[in-house]
């Protein structure tokens, strides 16, 4: 059995003695909860990828305490050092190019020559760097393909007990995962949206393009069509509910089943996003989940981008 454990200074200590036992543990950032893994042993990240059934090619976000931990694992241009101190800790990872010598295991990088990094805002995250003194490779502690966990309790249910450990920090404030920016081109390019819009990185960096996803030439798995998806059919844009159908409301919505935002506010809304499609996924009680619009400005885009996802065909 896993054991769940409100994250103490006791807690804290144990799971970094798992971490660097080369074990899992699951612990709460800003955004999701990651499974966690030590970035420096091939082994731990190989257990990571099982774990999550995830398919090696798609590669890790590395999580450090601080912005000094990316020089060992990465060339930092002065682009990245403007975003690290505007923007960490906090809801940023950026893709930079691999330093040849860096302790980090290859197996992060998922055979590319560059790296991923992010500073969680969160002091369970922080605490638990500190204590393990190790680089932590992280991505969502959810099963590939799935909706991630926003709660310690998401995280057991969809990977048991394939954790050593789960800290519970309580719900994640920001809710939708980090945006992806990758800075090894010419023009920084934002591979995954998220809390930090282009509007914000732009404003520190000049131009920044989004990518457009390319099935063919797929850089970061927030990428694929079908993704952060519910075992139920999503169907979008609705404005109400068809026969057997929950209905995830945003404003005013009085037949809403479940609301992200009553009084239609995109960072409430993020922040529900994730929980309230779990929560409407059961097919002893619907054959499929509306949604209601989103508004497509500021973090409405990172909803959107997700919310597709979940209502792309399966694979
Ligand atoms: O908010 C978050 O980023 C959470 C928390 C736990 O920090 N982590 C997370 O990790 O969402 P994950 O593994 O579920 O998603 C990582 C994303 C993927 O889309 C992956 O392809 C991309 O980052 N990524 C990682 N390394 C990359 C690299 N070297 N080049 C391009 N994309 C990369
Ligand atoms: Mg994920």
């Amino acid at each position: 059995m896993t054991r769940i454990l409100a994250a103490s200074p006791d807690a804290i200590a144990q799971a970094a003695e798992h971490l660097r036992a080369g074990e899992l543990v699951a612990f709460p950032t800003e955004t999701v909860y990651g499974l966690g893994g030590d970035a420096t042993h091939a082994e731990s990240v190989a257990r990571v990828y099982a774990a999550k059934g995830r398919p090696s090619f798609n590669p890790l976000i590395v999580h450090v305490a601080h912005a000094r931990w990316v020089l060992g694992m990465a060339q930092p241009d002065g682009r990245f050092d403007k975003l690290a101190r505007t923007f960490w800790p906090g809801p940023l990872t950026m893709v930079l190019r691999r330093r040849a010598d860096t302790p980090v295991a290859e197996l992060v990088s998922g055979g590319l020559d560059t790296i991923a990094v992010r500073a969680p805002d969160h002091p369970v995250a922080q605490a638990l760097l500190t204590a393990v003194r190790r680089p932590l490779a992280a991505p969502s502690a959810n099963p590939s393909g799935r909706v991630s966990p926003t709660t310690a309790a998401h995280v057991h249910e969809s990977l048991g007990d394939k954790v050593a450990l789960v800290l519970d920090g309580g719900a994640c404030r920001v809710g939708l995962e980090s945006t992806v920016l990758d800075l090894t081109g010419d023009v920084p390019e934002i591979l995954r949206p998220g809390a930090i819009t282009a509007e914000e990185l732009s404003a520190v960096i000049g131009r920044v393009t989004l990518a457009t996803p390319d099935p063919a030439h797929v850089k970061s798995p927030g990428q694929l069509a079908s993704h952060y998806a519910p075992s139920l059919p999503v169907r979008l844009g609705a404005h109400e509910a068809r026969s057997g159908e929950a209905l995830l409301g945003f404003g005013a919505a009085d037949a809403a089943t479940l609301n992200l935002s009553a009084r239609g506010d995109l960072i409430e809304a993020a922040a529900n996003l994730f929980a309230m499609l779990r929560a409407l996924d059961d097919p002893n009680r619907f054959r499929a989940i509306a949604v209601m619009a989103v508004p497509e400005t500021g973090i409405g885009l990172a909803i959107n981008d997700r919310l597709r996802r979940a209502a792309a065909p399966r694979g």
